[in-house]
């Protein structure tokens, strides 16, 4: 397998519509996503993958795409993507671009001309248009349907007024599909992308790249589960036909000459030996594998994800890619039940994902824990909402703009408050202002994951070892190094044997047999925490806790998040949610619910968001370490973290 930039990096998906609005017409556009760079590069990001920005009528947000060497007025026009990949450039982030080869806009010339000219001319030759069936041909050529609702075919006009042929459209009928049987079709990919690498892209985001193919005599598709969008079904005559492995190949050879720069394929294939081969050394350089997006919370599933996509991409020596989220899909705290559950569980699976040996894709407003709004019908904006006959809503509940600053909607994103999808009051809290200012934020929580991705060496490797785990329960080492933990089930568990042993070898320090967070924190970090707990003066009600030094009570305060940066040097530090109480007897056994909450790349081993019950015989080395939750969280599922041992 060879390294490069992307092997490890941390995309950034902008939706370029809801990022950041520059001119005030409500719509995000290119020189928003410019103002906001430094946030993306103090969040952690490697490189961008901008939605199409590409000249569109926007029938489907740009992925209908009229004109694809120039950028739509509505982001700001080619100049402003020269403006933001020069910033982003000189801020040390690569701008990666959808790319859509599997159909145009009806309003592309070349599909005009199509409409203009008659059957069987050189012009309808670049779709995929046929003669109807039944009498008169009334009805489509096959069965297929669209993924957005309705049938695949839509017929046409004539020039002498009657009705005519039908052209085939896997999603809206303004997005013909290319006849990708027609040389000239590639001849003018091959301009395109040589036009964006020229000009600096650093690659591209290749659209429905299981696409494009059709199997000789386009026959009828089984009709079941067929409006699902991207459904799950690997034997869709649709996609994943044989012949799409030759485009990308064709499409290879090009980026070959820019050896720098990737091509990502959206690849909705679920069979691992299918998958590898669009990941092949002669095809795309990474695909999206969409296990992980699609798995359950449940320990069993999310390691099938995992297994599965590691199989995948090792059946062709590529890299593994991960994704819970983007465009097209249900954001994950809603996904993932919904409420302080669903935030809890989409934390723990971002720290899954950001443990994972690949490339990693984040979507905007995943690092700040957005959840899916319920927008009312007059709002909706997508094609699948018309075309569905209004019996499905379509993806823009997880489409809503970034809440950046302020205490009402929209939050900073644009200065026109008729924003093109709108954001809901109860975001003033999501903001990216209030989370920066929040220690415990799910932004501060991803910065921190990040850092430590980007810091530690292991993050950079290749493998991961299952470790022993309760059932409900997910363990794994980072090639050699870190350790990740989760807790999915809805109770309690007892940590797999080594790590309690490690903790107990660790702790506490010399002449303590006190237990609970404070304990732990001195298992991490034993200096620094020593010297924080002697100079730590703070004592706040309910963040207090008490620590036992050879069975005699002498109360300090221990760490807050605040205290954590302490010199910058102290990396853990522990919360207690309720006010702890602790019995004084030695060799009593002593529960307490604590959250360890942060470690930094100093050095140090804990990270973020675990929720962990110690129980201590004081004076013996008995320790063991649950993994809990009952501060808050109904249920115990979301516990997780990462430490070394
Ligand atoms: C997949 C894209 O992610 C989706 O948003 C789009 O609607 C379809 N392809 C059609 O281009």
């Amino acid at each position: 397998m060879t390294t490069t930039w992307w092997s490890h990096a941390l995309f950034y998906q902008v939706y370029p519509r809801s990022f950041r609005d520059s001119d005030g017409d409500g719509v995000g556009d290119l020189d928003g996503v410019t103002t906001k760079l430094d946030y993306l590069k103090a969040l952690g990001v490697d490189a961008i993958w901008l939605n199409p920005v590409m000249v569109s009528p926007m029938a489907d947000n740009g992925y209908d795409v009229a004109d694809p060497r120039d950028v739509d007025p509505l982001f700001g026009g080619i100049e402003a993507l020269d403006r933001l990949t020069d910033a982003a450039h000189r801020l040390g982030m690569k701008v990666t671009m959808d790319l859509v080869p599997n159909h145009t806009s009806s309003q592309h010339p070349w599909f005009q001309a199509a409409l203009a000219a008659s059957p069987g001319s050189d012009q309808r030759e670049r779709y995929i248009f046929r003669d109807g069936s039944g009498p008169g041909g009334i009805h489509p050529p096959n069965n297929w349907v669209s993924i957005f609702g309705g049938p695949a075919w839509t017929r046409v006009v004539e020039a002498d007024g009657n009705p005519g042929q039908w052209y085939l459209h896997l999603f809206d009928a303004e997005q013909p599909d290319l006849n990708w049987e027609n040389p000239e079709v590639f001849d003018d990919l091959e301009k395109t992308l040589r036009f964006w690498l020229e000009r600096g892209i650093d690659g591209f985001r290749i659209d429905v790249a299981h696409g494009m193919a059709k199997p000789p005599g386009l026959p009828d598709m089984e009709v079941i589960r067929a409006e699902v969008l991207l459904a799950d079904m690997d034997d869709d005559p649709r996609f994943n036909n044989e012949g799409v492995h030759e485009i990308h190949r064709r499409i290879r050879s090009v980026f070959n000459d820019y050896p720098d720069a990737v091509a990502i394929g959206e690849v909705w294939v679920y069979d691992n030996e299918q998958f590898s081969r669009y990941v092949r050394d002669d095809e795309l350089h990474l695909g999206f594998n969409f296990r992980l997006l699609r798995a359950k919370f449940d320990a069993v599933d999310i390691r099938g994800a995992i297994e599965n996509s590691m199989t995948a991409a090792a059946m062709a020596d590529a890299v593994p890619t991960w994704t819970l989220a983007n465009h097209d899909v249900d954001r994950e705290p809603t996904r993932y039940g919904g409420g302080p559950v669903g935030q809890a569980r989409a934390r723990a699976m971002a720290l899954v994902m950001l443990a994972l040996p690949g490339a990693v894709f984040i979507y905007n407003g995943e690092e700040l824990g957005l959840p899916n709004v319920e927008l009312p019908d007059e709002a909706l904006r997508d094609p699948v909402w018309e075309r569905s006959g209004h019996t499905r809503r379509g993806r823009d509940a997880c489409r809503v703009p970034v809440p950046w600053e302020g205490d009402t909607p929209p939050f900073g994103f644009s200065d026109n408050t008729d924003t093109w999808l709108p954001l809901p009051r109860e975001w003033a809290e999501l903001t990216v202002e209030k989370q920066l200012d929040d220690p415990d934020s799910t932004l501060a929580f991803y910065r921190r994951a990040i850092e430590l991705r980007h810091s530690r060496p292991e993050f950079s490797g290749a493998v991961i070892e299952w470790l022993e785990s309760p059932a409900d329960g997910l363990t794994f080492r980072v090639s050699g190094g870190a350790v990740y933990a989760l807790n999915a089930g809805a109770r309690s568990m007892v940590l797999p044997e080594g790590w309690s042993t490690a903790s107990c070898r660790r702790t506490p320090p010399p002449g303590w047999c006190s237990t609970s967070a404070s304990v732990r924190v001195c298992t991490q970090t034993r200096r620094q925490s020593r010297t924080f707990s002697a100079r730590s003066q703070r004592h706040d009600g309910a963040h207090s806790a008490r620590a036992y030094r050879r069975g005699e009570e002498q109360t300090r305060t221990l760490a807050t998040a605040r205290l954590a940066q302490h010199q910058g040097r102290v990396a853990a530090t522990a919360v207690h949610r309720t006010k702890a109480r602790v019995d004084a007897q030695p060799g009593g056994q002593r529960a307490h619910p604590h959250d360890l909450i942060r470690g930094d790349s100093a050095g140090v081993q804990l990270l973020c968001g675990v929720r962990l019950r110690q129980e201590t015989h004081c004076g013996q080395r008995e320790h063991t370490t649950h993994w809990d939750a009952d501060a808050g969280i109904p249920r115990a599922d979301g516990n997780h973290f990462l430490i070394q041992q």
